[in-house]
């Protein structure tokens, strides 16, 4: 069948197609039915199903005598390491593991936070949570004590799982600080704490609350796998709202194996037994579902990659490993191969490898630039694909199907809807608009199975960040346009969500931290355009009547916050001081307007501006940091 069979297909009877893609999962008690629609529009999928997603992840293949095959390959540039997990030994690794957590307490349904780098362990620490019904919620490395704290008490972990350090190129992150940090600044306290002790860094144990990674497990008696119903959650993943307060995707079990499962077959294109390679962080979603769970359940090798795309030790790394571990289909986000590329911009270094294992090239994360695209093909001789996708929505939603069919790529778009949607573009009173204009970009419910069933602790927060805008429709929070064809063109944001080197920051977290300096009356952070990191966020600061320190002690003090506050991952380094912020006369600040200012793009004053003259203000400003701002 071609896409349009499979699309059509769902179209026709997307309980059928649901339920014949959940087939290809073990259940110990199987659905009755795929949609729960009973609470609409809080839908839910194969609820009264009996599953378990380690045992889909691990043991499996294990019965099914394939516990040889490599489950995990574990290469590590910065610390000169390559190791092969065979999933005999990920299923015995995760169970004595699984079976010291519970011994201490773990159960079904609590929650378990990791903090770890790119280490096989991490993906053993979320597995294992698996095994016991425990829901984990893993805290990307590079974000800083305060952030880690307002996960800690929103999730209320009742374990931590952390490691004693990352290794991040010429330096090293020592978590355990940070760790020990976030702990006192939070108000809930975890009953323990795991630390994995890597040689790079051993840290100080607290005695009676932290226990040591391997020790703990010693004598204790592996855990079983605990069948969990279709919705239980699988796990909280927190990604950047509007606010300081993170969001935390809540994904649940059933939906989520169904929908990896049918992905890496449909979409990815690899069979059981083939490597798989998303050059991420287990920290992102895309490491929960195509580092971990994605290419696991689906019997494939996924490979741990501590490193980065240039520097570690050069820009052939990415090459080198795909080469090794004969990679047959490789992730990654553009901004990745935009360092590449600057670094080796004649592809001299990837003439240096074999990829003749290779079949094709996934981008995601923010928007493909048809530059950096072309480049790529150019260099690998294989389909480069721009897909499309959210936290939220936990894998592919728009994508060309490479899989079933590799439609005509069109530079720029992430090509069609996958079955489970169908994007339609509003205005903002939620009438369709015509082919080619842009506005909201939205699609109809149900969302498909494995797609974010609400935010934990924050049901109202899920229906108005998503539902209520517009009927009937889950918001994306993108803007974007379709083509004649379908295919979708993604163009912004419509919130205060910005995307640096692929991760997504929120700017007003960043202006709830600037604001609490002394010296700040008023701030405003927006996302400019950045040739290598997509964009990076920058400050304007208005200071208190009578502050008598230099602005330039100001800018550094409020770098520093930012950095110390959220974490090194937000990429603050720019900031100017401005007299006033260009407001509507009902007091918003003009956002949108700046950043076509700092982007040198043409924009319109705003109609409701109350005052026009701040905006040449602005313009200054941003000359004098070295923009080429827009008159
Ligand atoms: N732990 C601690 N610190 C981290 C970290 C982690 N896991 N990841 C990043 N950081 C730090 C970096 O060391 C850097 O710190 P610095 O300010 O001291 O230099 C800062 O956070 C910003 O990191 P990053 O945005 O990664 O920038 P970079 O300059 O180090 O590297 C790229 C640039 C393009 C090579 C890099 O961003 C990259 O590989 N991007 C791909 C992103 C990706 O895969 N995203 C996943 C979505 S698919
Ligand atoms: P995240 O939740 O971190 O995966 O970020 C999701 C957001 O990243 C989306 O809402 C888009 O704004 C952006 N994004 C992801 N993939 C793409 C893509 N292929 N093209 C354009 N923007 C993208």
């Amino acid at each position: 069948m071609g896409y349009t069979e499979v699309y059509e297909a769902w179209q026709k009877d997307p309980e059928a197609f649901w339920m014949d893609a959940a087939q290809a999962i073990d259940w110990d008690r199987p659905p009755s039915k795929a949609l729960f629609d009973e609470n609409a529009p809080m839908y839910e999928w194969f609820s009264d199903g009996m599953v378990n997603a380690c045992w889909n992840a691990v043991d499996r293949h294990v019965e099914a005598g394939r516990g040889h095959q490599t489950a995990v390959i574990y290469d590590s540039p910065v610390t000169h390491t390559k190791r092969e997990i065979p999933y005999f030994e990920l299923r015995n690794r995760v169970a004595n593991l699984a079976g010291a957590l519970r011994a201490k307490g773990v159960e079904k349904g609590d929650r378990v936070i990791i903090y770890m780098p790119m280490v096989p362990e991490a993906l053993e620490a979320m597995l294992a949570c698996a095994r016991l019904g425990a829901v984990h919620s893993v805290v990307f490395g590079g974000f800083a004590a305060h952030e880690l704290a307002v996960r800690i008490d929103d999730a209320k972990p009742k374990c931590i799982i952390a490691a004693s350090c990352g290794i991040e190129p010429g330096r090293i992150v020592h978590y355990k600080p940070l760790l020990d940090g976030a702990i006192e600044q939070a108000s809930h306290k975890p009953d323990f704490c795991v630390i994995f002790q890597r040689e790079q860094e051993v840290a100080h144990l607290e005695e009676g609350r932290d226990y040591n990674w391997h020790g703990f497990q010693y004598g204790v008696q592996p855990a079983d796998c605990v069948p969990v119903e279709g919705n239980h959650p699988a796990y909280i993943l927190y990604t950047s709202g509007t606010t300081g307060q993170p969001k935390g995707v809540v994904r649940s079990t059933g939906g989520h194996l169904v929908a990896l499962h049918w992905t890496m077959k449909n979409v990815y294109n690899v069979k059981p037994g083939e490597v798989f390679w998303a050059a991420s962080d287990v920290g992102w979603v895309v490491g929960h579902s195509f580092i971990c769970y994605g290419p696991l359940v689906h019997g494939n090798t996924t490979v741990v990659f501590e490193g980065k795309p240039v520097g570690t030790p050069d820009a052939g790394t990415f090459w080198r490993v795909i080469e090794e571990h004969k990679v047959k289909s490789f992730f990654t986000a553009p901004t990745a191969f935009r360092a590449v590329k600057r670094e080796d911009p004649k592809g001299e270094l990837v003439r240096e490898y074999d990829l003749s294992n290779l079949s094709a090239v996934f981008l995601a994360g923010e928007r493909a630039d048809p530059d950096t695209i072309t480049w790529a093909q150019d260099q690998l001789g294989v389909p480069v694909i721009d897909h499309w996708w959210q936290t939220e929505l936990g894998y592919p939603a728009v994508c060309n199907p490479v899989g079933i069919e590799l439609l005509p790529v069109k530079l720029g778009s992430p090509s069609v809807p996958l079955p489970g949607y169908a994007m339609k573009i509003l205005d903002d009173d939620g009438n369709e608009l015509p082919k080619g204009e842009l506005g909201a970009v939205v699609t109809p419910l149900p969302l498909p199975p494995g797609t974010l069933q609400t935010l934990w602790n924050a049901e109202d927060r899920f229906r108005k960040s998503y539902l209520e805008h517009f009927p009937g429709y889950y918001e994306t929070g993108d803007a974007g346009y379709l083509d004649d064809d379908g295919y979708l063109y993604i163009m912004a944001r419509t919130d205060d969500v910005i995307n640096v080197a692929g991760h997504r920051l929120s700017t007003g977290a960043m202006e709830e931290v600037l604001a609490a300096h002394p010296d700040v009356a008023e701030c405003a952070v927006i996302g400019v355009a950045d040739a290598l990191k997509g964009q990076l966020p920058l400050g304007f600061l208005c200071l208190n009547a009578g502050s008598e320190k230099a602005e330039a002690d100001v800018i550094r003090e409020c770098v520093a916050m930012v950095r110390d506050q959220i974490g090194p991952v937000a990429a603050f380094k720019l900031a100017c001081v401005v007299d006033r912020l260009p407001k509507t006369r009902s007091g918003k600040i003009l956002r949108a307007t700046m950043v076509k200012i700092a982007d040198g793009e043409p924009f319109k004053i705003p109609a409701t501006i109350d005052d026009p003259a701040i905006l040449d203000e602005i313009a200054d400003a941003l000359r004098t940091l070295g923009f080429a701002a827009a008159d």
